[in-house]
């Protein structure tokens, strides 16, 4: 299976920062976010990664591409011991790069995909979006659309105060944590929103969304709305929700990447002891003063 992983986007929750970088390349500890999201396809079984970038956004290509310059400097001046952790990217997966001329929203960043997945099943993740588990969260969906055969989205409960701030399921439980989707909404109002069963940013899609997203209308903040193609998929086909295991870090704006950063840091066996000292110093120092 091939995945899709849109990073185009202007990531306007995190200016003035996005302004001259990308969001995907926030980094967590010392690798940049969609360095995380790679490793979640490739431990799920995908060695096919196609990246949507835009205007401002190659250096996400030059992440994954291979450093000349780089490795002659560290092979010669005694910092060999360093090159595997340059070395290793590149061979991670088979790297493909789309341009999303303008940030016309996730669906039209999906629907770039089209010439490179073919008439295949394939996975979308989102490039600033990470999820730990002990089965990588793609993989769990890929074993959902192995039995079941349908699409299958990535979901988890928010709370009925959340919902306006995603898109959002209608469906009818056929299994453990399993839903079968009878319509989904964009961004509903709380009065709206038929349940708090929130799209998540993993997905296996059927490769008729394609043609969905050719003729779907703007919708929400005049973007076209991958929630919206969804919505008519699964009034055609098979669609599933699953409630997948796991932790997901929304690192897309500064309050979702700084609580990343700490609880990774905290896990981190080479910082964690630091880390965990200099909080409850900050907590003594700072927090209570508040
Ligand atoms: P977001 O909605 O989080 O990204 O999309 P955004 O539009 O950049 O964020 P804000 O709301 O302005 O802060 C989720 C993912 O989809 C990509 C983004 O780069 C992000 O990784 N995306 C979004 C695209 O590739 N193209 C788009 O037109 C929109």
């Amino acid at each position: 299976m091939k995945v899709v992983i849109p990073a185009a986007g202007l990531g306007t929750r995190f200016l003035p920062l996005t302004k001259a970088s990308p969001k995907e390349m926030m980094p967590i500890i010392d690798r940049p976010t969609i360095h995380y999201v790679v490793e979640e396809a490739v431990e799920s079984g995908v060695d096919d990664i196609l990246i949507v970038i835009g205007k401002g956004k190659h250096i996400i290509e030059d992440y994954f591409d291979r450093s000349w310059e780089l490795e002659n400097h560290l092979s010669i001046n005694g910092k060999r011991a360093l090159l595997p952790l340059i070395t290793k990217i590149p061979d991670m997966a088979s790297f493909h790069f789309i341009r999303q001329n303008s940030p016309k929203g996730l669906g039209d960043a999906v629907g770039l995909g089209r010439d490179h997945v073919g008439n295949e099943f394939f996975a979308v993740m989102l490039g600033d979006n990470i999820t730990v588990s002990p089965v990588p969260v793609l993989k769990q969906l890929m074993d959902v659309h192995e039995r079941t055969g349908g699409s299958v989205i990535g979901v988890e409960r928010v709370g009925q105060d959340r919902v306006s701030q995603y898109g959002i399921v209608s469906g009818r439980m056929v299994g453990n944590g399993l839903i079968k989707v009878d319509s989904l909404v964009e961004k509903p109002s709380i009065e709206e929103a038929p349940s708090d069963i929130a799209i998540t940013g993993t997905y296996v899609l059927s490769p008729t969304i394609f043609k969905l997203l050719k003729s779907t209308a703007p919708g929400k903040h005049g973007e076209i709305q991958l929630t919206d193609a969804l919505n008519e998929l699964a009034q055609q086909e098979d669609v599933y929700a699953y409630e997948f295991e796991g932790h997901r870090y929304d690192v897309g704006d500064v309050t979702g990447w700084l609580k990343t950063q700490i609880e990774f840091a905290v896990a981190d066996p080479r910082y964690g002891d630091d880390i965990c000292k200099f909080i409850t110093e900050v907590i003594d120092r700072k927090c209570k003063e508040r």
